[in-house]
């Protein structure tokens, strides 16, 4: 199944009343370590970051959304790959991935761009997760040729 559309309610600490437009790549950092802080400990995600070096992943997803949002061409990867290795990625990760990201714009960011990044998020993680499913069925149908 393709991940719902996140919450639009949830909120964090930050909440800023008077919310402007993303409008560099500051703001990106600021979203992007903000989603991070504290996924170590988050109860549905945390377990796949055990082993990531965030340090060096930040920077790499900085230079993603900056190319996204502003064409800077800063990101030259192959973006699922690694989630291809990631074992059990599923629907409720990705909702929750979505989830934690809307709430990280939302509570500091409105505007144009904040609408593109969101909508860009919610793309890309139906992409991910229709080419997860493709695997997962190429994998059964290898192992159990005979099936149906
Ligand atoms: C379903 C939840 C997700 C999990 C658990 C997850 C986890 C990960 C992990 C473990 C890595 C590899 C980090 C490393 O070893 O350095 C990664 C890389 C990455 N992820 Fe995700 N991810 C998720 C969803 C997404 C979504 C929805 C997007 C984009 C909208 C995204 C964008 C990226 C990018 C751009 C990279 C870097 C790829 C590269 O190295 O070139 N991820 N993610």
């Amino acid at each position: 199944m393709l991940p719902a559309s996140p919450s639009r309610t949830s909120s964090d600490a930050s909440d800023n009343h008077n919310p402007r437009d993303i409008e560099g790549r500051g703001d990106v950092e600021t979203i992007v370590t903000a989603f991070y802080s504290n996924i170590a400990s988050d109860p549905v995600l945390g377990r796949f970051f055990d082993d990531v070096d965030l340090d060096a992943h930040i920077p790499t997803l900085v230079d993603f959304w900056s190319s996204v949002l502003f064409h800077t061409g800063t990101y030259r990867g192959r973006p699922f790959d690694p989630h291809a290795a990631l074992d059990g990625l599923e629907a409720r990760h990705f909702r929750r991935w979505l989830d934690r990201f809307t709430s990280v714009v939302e509570s500091r960011y409105a505007g144009p761009r904040a609408d593109q990044i969101l909508a860009r998020a919610r793309q890309i993680a139906t992409v991910f997760q229709t080419k997860l499913d493709c695997i997962e069925e190429a994998d059964i149908a290898r192992r159990f040729p005979d099936a149906a």
